[in-house]
């Protein structure tokens, strides 16, 4: 196999890659980025990889979430809050009933970029280049905003390195210390249903920490009380800011970008850029694996990627549709046991649930992802399998974009004005939770 380098991708097919009109700004901002500091280090991508591994063996729990497209406009304190918050109370359940460690990772910090089914987007018969993500154009329906500009990875850069300064603030300031668990609870959720069962685990959990702390085991001793492991990821989908932020550590290259890059479905073919850019660089990663995924090239995707079957370095992340699970996850299983690869496996059962409402909104209903994911666990405890996590597009906001659950959302409730997503429809904070507890009920 040809020498890796951060640029090899570069002489491979490339699909999902903007048009940009200003060529030299490009190389402008590449060349700019690339001297910027790195966003995340190879040692916490490291230590990521130790914990997927012990995901992999069946001694943690990966939970992963957070926005399809995050936004510039997002960046601000009570929205990055209440996404941080959502994924704690999400994790404590699962702590909760699992008895396991959960390794969280946010769809933060860098999930800018978005690949689209269609390279244009016509509204009122104007046809315009489609919304790409806040670090490719803007989302608004006018034309300039509409063009590629370089200029945004650079926004995205420092939006991105924002983000990551409040998580680490979250993650090990104190706020995510379990003497605080009552204040992760959510105002507009405490009266809710989930609001009232997350306080019954809240006062257990206390109960118990007050009878550690008797014994001398608390906060001021144990790390692990007073703080956690937060990791970022996005898709590696814009390889020139991917690019740009790859450096060189103890001999080994590292997308400093995020925590863990994954490969999106339109972008994992055998011999694209993609694959390309992401087999030479240390990062834990995650493939998107869906029903056009045949095995035998899931084998040869796992080859080029991990070809010292390393466990955790390697995610695949599974969206079939509540629909298709059945038929295709077992076959993929048994692939994965035969060949022997070290994999973690993990449910996304948003992205093969998309459905368009007879309103033309997009969104997912709840009962479905739910369906989803519980056949995800049902399967893999049928097969002798590992069920090693779960991936989840939601948010701490209180949207309306996912139709069902408690709240009875429905498709008339699409248009009250609480549809905010730039991209796919999100569970909101209610819904998150519901689907937590209903997942481990
Ligand atoms: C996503 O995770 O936002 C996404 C686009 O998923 P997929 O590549 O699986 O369609
Ligand atoms: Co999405």
């Amino acid at each position: 196999m040809k020498t890796w380098k951060p640029d090899s991708w570069r002489s491979k097919k490339i699909s999902q890659l903007p048009t940009y009109p200003d060529l030299k700004k490009l190389t402008q901002i590449e060349q700019r980025l690339s001297t910027y500091p790195p966003l995340v280090f190879a040692g916490e991508t490291e230590r990521l990889k130790t914990r997927l591994a012990d995901v992999a063996a069946g001694n943690g729990f990966l939970l992963h979430g957070g926005d399809c497209a995050e936004s510039f406009a997002d960046l601000n304190t009570n929205t990055l809050q209440a996404n941080f918050k959502i994924l704690l109370q999400m994790a404590i359940i699962l702590t909760y009933a699992l008895k396991k460690h959960i390794v969280k990772i946010g769809r933060t910090a860098g999930q800018f970029a978005k690949p689209r089914s269609s390279d244009t987007e016509t509204r009122d018969g104007v046809t315009l280049p489609s919304y790409r993500g806040d670090i490719i154009n803007g989302f608004e329906f006018e034309k300039n905003a509409r063009i590629p500009d370089p200029d945004r990875m650079e926004r995205a850069y420092f939006h991105a390195a924002a983000t990551l300064n409040l998580m680490r603030a979250f993650a090990q300031g104190g706020f995510a210390d379990l003497e605080q668990i009552h204040a992760w609870n959510l105002d507009f959720i405490e009266k809710s249903p989930q609001g009232q069962h997350y306080k019954e685990i809240t006062h257990r959990v206390q109960e118990s920490m007050s009878f550690m702390n008797a014994l001398g085991i608390n906060g001021k001793n144990y790390s692990q009380i007073r703080e956690i492991e937060f990791y970022t990821s996005h898709e590696s989908l814009l390889l020139p800011y991917e690019q740009a932020l790859t450096r060189q550590d103890s001999g080994n290259w590292y997308d400093c970008s995020a925590h863990l890059l994954w490969i999106g479905e339109r972008t994992r073919q055998l011999d694209s850029a993609h694959i390309e850019f992401l087999r030479g660089v240390s990062n834990p990663i995650g493939l998107k694996c869906s029903s056009q995924l045949d095995p035998d090239e899931l084998i040869r995707l796992i080859d080029l990627l991990n070809p010292q079957n390393n466990p955790g370095r390697l995610t695949l992340i599974t969206r079939f549709g509540h629909e298709k699970i059945e038929e295709f996850l077992p076959g993929m299983i048994k692939k994965i046991q035969a060949e022997g690869k070290q994999v973690v496996w993990c449910c996304d059962p948003m992205h093969g649930n998309t459905l368009a409402a007879s309103n033309g909104y997009k969104t997912r209903n709840f009962q479905h992802v739910l369906n989803e994911a519980q056949k995800f666990l049902a399967i893999h405890e049928a097969q002798g399998s590992y069920a090693g996590g779960v991936h989840f597009e939601m948010t701490g906001s209180n949207v309306v974009e996912c139709v069902g659950g408690d709240q009875e959302i429905t498709e008339d409730h699409l248009s009250s004005g609480l549809y905010e997503t730039l991209c796919d429809p999100r569970l909101n904070a209610n819904q998150a939770l519901e689907l937590a507890f209903k997942l481990i009920a």
